[in-house]
């Protein structure tokens, strides 16, 4: 099957799709920070890449629709999708850093940290126009430790999204 994948940042969960996902094909990966490191990843591995800013919906339609992927993956992109753009392409899946719906958007590691929780986790689920919202595809628990700090307690639920992930875009697979 067909992958494309969306990233803005540091792109460790890309990596570990093009690692793990060995049956499938990474096609593309679209960034929107122009210097993030997930653009240096994509070229270790020889996968094609395309800059498309954010607001350049059309661009970002066309270059998706042009590879004709089976399942699109936001890797941590930190946009908003529309509508628009959410409805003219195939499905896609998101990774989020918390038990959905608690803490949606930004810091929600942080907010977890925060709140006295005992456990945190990582979700994957359906993009719909509404943030972090669409159906769970899988969601597992992480436990927050008492001298955890936010790099030590990102670092454990990273570790969860590499295990998550390549299972939740099987899954998503299977369901289209
Ligand atoms: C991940 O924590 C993901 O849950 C969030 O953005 C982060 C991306 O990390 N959406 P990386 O770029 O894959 O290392």
């Amino acid at each position: 099957m067909k992958l494309v994948v969306l990233c803005s940042g540091n792109g460790s969960n890309f990596e570990n799709i093009l690692r793990s996902c060995w049956k499938h094909e990474v096609v593309g990966m679209i960034y929107n920070v122009k210097d993030c490191y997930a653009r240096t990843r994509a070229a270790k591995f020889g996968v094609p890449t395309c800059y498309i800013h954010h607001k350049d919906e059309d661009t970002l339609i066309d270059c998706i629709n042009m590879v004709k992927p089976d399942l699109i993956v936001l890797a941590g992109y930190m946009r908003i999708l529309s509508e628009k753009v959410i409805n003219s392409v195939t499905r896609i899946i998101n990774i989020h850093p918390s038990l959905l719906p608690k803490y949606k958007g930004l810091h929600a590691i942080e907010q977890a940290l925060e709140s006295g929780d005992d456990a945190t986790g990582v979700t994957v689920h359906y993009v719909t126009p509404e943030l972090d919202s669409g159906d769970i595809i899988i969601q597992n628990r992480v436990p927050i430790l008492q001298d955890d700090t936010v790099e030590s307690l990102t670092k454990r639920i990273q570790r969860m999204e590499h295990s998550i992930m390549p299972v939740a875009i099987d899954k998503a697979l299977c369901d289209s």
